[in-house]
C-alpha cells in the first residue's frame, strides 16, 4: 500500500496532487480552445437537440458536482436542477421525454444513484451516466455515459473526481445548451482556454499553498463554516463535507446570504468561516462574511490576491485569476488542502476514514 502512495504520506493528499493530470486526461480530445470547440466525441452531433430539461442525480460529494453543473447548465439556459439521489424515489419531479437524467457517480456502483437511475429509466427518460469507471453498473444501465478519466480513487474521501465531474459536467452543460440552442453559448470563447489552462493553474496553486499553515492556526476550533454564493455554493457544501469526513470536527457549508437566517446563532471567536468568492455577487458574500467577523468569527477568504476581500478576512488562501465557472474549482483545492492537513494534524485515519465506505452499495 505505501508502494502506492509514492512521495505522499497518504492517497488523499497524492490525489489532490494528481488533478492536474487527472483534469488533463478528461480534457484530453475534448476540447479544441483554438478553434473554440468543445468535441465530444463521446456523443452525436445533435443528440441533445430535444432536450428541454435536466435532472442530475447523485450523493454526497458527487451531489455537490452536480450541483455545480446544473447551476452552470441553467446559467447557459437549460432549466436544470440537481437532486439527491436517495431523496429520488420521494421526490422526483415529473419526467416526460424531453427530460435528460444525468446521473453522478464516482464509482458508479451507488445503490442510492443506481435506484434513481432505474427509476428515471423506467419513466421513460433519456439517461446519462457521468462516472469513473469503465463497465460499472451506472455506465451500463444508462443510455449514455460519460467517463471522466480521472484515474483510480483510493481514499474515500473523493478529491480529483470532483474537479473531473465538475469540468466534465461543464463540457456536457455547453454540449446540451448547444445542441438546444443550435449555437454555442456565449461565453465559450472565455471557458475554453481557461480550461485548458486548469491544469497548470492547480500545480501552481498547489506549490504554492498556505492551507497547511491556515490549519494549524485553527485546527483546533469548535466549529468550521464555509460560505459561497452560486458554484461558490456548492464548494463551500463540498469544502465542509470534506472537512467533517476526514477531521471528525464539525463543519457546515451554507450559502452566503443564508448566513443571516440561521447558522449566525452559531458563530463565535471559535468558529472560522471560510469565504469561498467566485465573481458571483462577491461584494454581497463579503457583506455575509463581514458579519460573521463582527460575532468575532476569524474569516478566511479563499480568491485572487487583488480581490477586495483580501484586505478585510482575517486569512487569505490564495487563487489564481481564471474564467468565472472554474474559480470554485481552484479554490476547492485550497480547501480540499485544509481539510487534509487539518485532520493529519488531528492524526486522523484520513485514507479511511470510521464509518465510511468508498462506495455505498445499500440503499
Ligand atoms: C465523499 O468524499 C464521499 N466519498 C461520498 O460522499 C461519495 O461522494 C458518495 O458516496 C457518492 O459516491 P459515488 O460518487 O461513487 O456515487
Amino acid at each position: 500500500e505505501q508502494a502506492g502512495k509514492g512521495e505522499y504520506d497518504h492517497f488523499m493528499l497524492k490525489e489532490i496532487h494528481e488533478q492536474p493530470t487527472s483534469l488533463t486526461q478528461a480534457l484530453e480530445g475534448r476540447i479544441d480552445p483554438e478553434n473554440g470547440r468543445i468535441a465530444l466525441s463521446d456523443f452525436e452531433p445533435g443528440t441533445f437537440a430535444d432536450v428541454e430539461s435536466v435532472q442530475l442525480l447523485a450523493c454526497g460529494t458527487s451531489y455537490h458536482a452536480a450541483l455545480y453543473g446544473s447551476l452552470a447548465l441553467n446559467q447557459a439556459g437549460i432549466q436544470s436542477t440537481a437532486l439527491l439521489a436517495n431523496e429520488y424515489s420521494v421526490s422526483a419531479p415529473p419526467i416526460d421525454d424531453e427530460t435528460l437524467v444525468i446521473a453522478v457517480t464516482q464509482s458508479g456502483e451507488t445503490a442510492d444513484t443506481l435506484s434513481a437511475l432505474r427509476q428515471a429509466n423506467a419513466a421513460g427518460a433519456t439517461t446519462v451516466t457521468v462516472t469513473n469507471v469503465v463497465g460499472s453498473t451506472a455506465a451500463r444501465e444508462a443510455d449514455e455515459t460519460l467517463f471522466i478519466r480521472a484515474g483510480p480513487e483510493i481514499g474515500v474521501a473523493a478529491t480529483k473526481t470532483f474537479s473531473s465531474q465538475a469540468v466534465m459536467l461543464l463540457l456536457l452543460g455547453q454540449c446540451i445548451a448547444a445542441d438546444h440552442h443550435g449555437e454555442p453559448p456565449a461565453d465559450l470563447e472565455t471557458l475554453l482556454p481557461a480550461l485548458a489552462t486548469m491544469p497548470d493553474a492547480i500545480d501552481g496553486l498547489l506549490e504554492t499553498s498556505e492551507a497547511d499553515a491556515i490549519a494549524e492556526q485553527y485546527a483546533h476550533s469548535q466549529s468550521y463554516f464555509f460560505i459561497g454564493r452560486g458554484l461558490g455554493f456548492s464548494v463551500a457544501l463540498e469544502g465542509a463535507l470534506k472537512f467533517k469526513e476526514i477531521t471528525y470536527e464539525h463543519a457546515e457549508g451554507f450559502a452566503s446570504g443564508e448566513l443571516k437566517h440561521g447558522p449566525l446563532a452559531l458563530v463565535t471567536p471559535d468558529t472560522p468561516v471560510f469565504a469561498v468568492f467566485t465573481g458571483e455577487e462577491d461584494e454581497k458574500t463579503l457583506k455575509n462574511a463581514e458579519e460573521a467577523q463582527t460575532r468575532g468569527a476569524p474569516v478566511v477568504a479563499v480568491c485572487p490576491d487583488d480581490h477586495r476581500a483580501v484586505d478585510v478576512a482575517d486569512e487569505h488562501l490564495s487563487i489564481p485569476e481564471t474564467a468565472p465557472d472554474l474559480a470554485g474549482l481552484l479554490a476547492n483545492v485550497q480547501l480540499q488542502l485544509v481539510s487534509y492537513h487539518a485532520a493529519d494534524l488531528l492524526d486522523r485515519p484520513i485514507d479511511k476514514p470510521r464509518n465510511l465506505a468508498k462506495s455505498v452499495t445499500v440503499e
